[in-house]
């Protein structure tokens, strides 16, 4: 089936969540919230929050460094920060990441699509790899929401989370677990005053129940379609790899959807809404818990600001995630 073609590989896992952790509870001691409310509208209990002291290039470091040690690599050529929250305007967060993993020299940008810039970057990486650019890529999702949330903001502010995720990509056959099969991406700029910083101001902000309208038929049409690309039926899924905006969301895309119970993976109610980290560190929980085996066929599907979504197929390949 590969014919021999090149695909690109997934075969390293890595994490970094700053050890302070923010509940509900604490958020309820300064807010007109509570842990009910925020728990039962979107299934989150806490989040982490990094000190003032740790950069977005920080936490996609490490992560970046995890991901390497997982895979048992010390070096890759391409290293993508999806972010929404880079430590400057200008230059891009990647460069400083990759000479930090002591990669000087491998091309770097920064890829902004918000809460799918994971499978964004995934996608642009997985190309490259395909296309002979790249040998080997890091793809991180890194975010400092802490940064942009308006405290004062219980609409936004019960929702978000710091931390990072990355993935390493490298050449090899498509026939193995790993191999990303097919992607696709999306996008709805008539939706992007939605979820956004305004121009000249410091904080985000989201109409949270059009963006949760228009996120569920969104994610499931995207799924659908790329588990029929490569021809499975949703009832073949045995893993749903969501953005992890809000559980709800996520419950009501994988019944629409139609997908055996079980396979929906969630790390929301642990980490929040972390954004570009969400699918890879939803990813490394699941892995740890063993609810990922080697040769599941597995769905990941991100929906957010812009609007953009994207989706990527592939069989779970036998990877040891490594936190930081
Ligand atoms: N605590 C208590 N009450 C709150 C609250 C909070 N933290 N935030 C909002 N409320 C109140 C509202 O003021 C409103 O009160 P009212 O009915 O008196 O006007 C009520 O709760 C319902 O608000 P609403 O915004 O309609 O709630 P919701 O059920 O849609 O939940 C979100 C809000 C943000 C949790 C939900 O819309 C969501 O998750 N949206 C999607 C976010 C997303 O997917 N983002 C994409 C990627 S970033």
């Amino acid at each position: 089936m590969s014919e021999g073609r090149t695909s690109a590989v997934l075969t390293g896992l890595g994490t970094c969540l700053p050890e302070r952790i923010v509940t509900n509870e604490d958020l309820a001691g300064r807010l007109d919230t509570s842990h009910e409310w925020i728990h039962s509208r979107t299934g989150i209990a806490r989040r982490h929050v990094a000190d003032p002291g740790t950069s977005t290039a920080d936490l996609a470091a490490a992560a970046g460094r995890a991901a390497l040690e997982s895979a048992g690599r010390s070096d890759c050529d391409l290293v993508v920060v999806a972010t929404t929250t880079p430590d400057r305007a200008c230059p891009a967060t990647a460069p400083a990441v990759a000479s930090a993993l002591g990669l000087t020299g491998a091309g770097a940008f920064d890829l902004s699509a918000v809460c799918s810039g994971f499978v964004y970057g995934l996608s642009v990486a997985a190309a490259m790899i395909t296309a002979g650019t790249s040998r080997s890529a890091l793809v991180i999702g890194a975010e400092r929401y802490s940064a942009i949330v308006d405290p004062e903001d219980r609409g936004t502010a019960v929702i978000f989370g710091d931390g990072a995720g990355a993935v390493l990509l490298e050449g090899g056959d498509a026939d193995v677990p790993g191999a990303v099969l097919r992607t696709e991406l999306g996008s709805d700029g008539t939706g992007n005053e939605l979820i956004t910083v305004p121009p000249g101001e410091r904080y985000l902000r989201m109409q949270g129940r059009e963006v949760y309208t228009r996120a569920v038929p969104t994610m499931v049409e995207s799924a659908r379609r790329i588990a029929e690309s490569v021809g499975w039926r949703p009832e073949d899924i045995d893993a749903f790899v969501g953005h992890q905006a809000n559980l709800r969301i996520l419950e009501s895309v994988a019944k629409r959807l139609g997908m055996p119970p079980g396979g929906l993976i969630t790390n929301i109610e642990d980490v929040g809404n972390t954004a570009a980290a969400s699918i890879p560190l939803a990813l490394a929980q699941a892995a740890d818990q063993g609810r990922l085996q080697r040769g599941d066929r597995v769905v990941l599907t991100a929906f957010g600001g812009g609007l953009t979504w994207g989706s990527a197929a592939l069989h779970w390949p036998d990877v040891r995630p490594v936190h930081r």
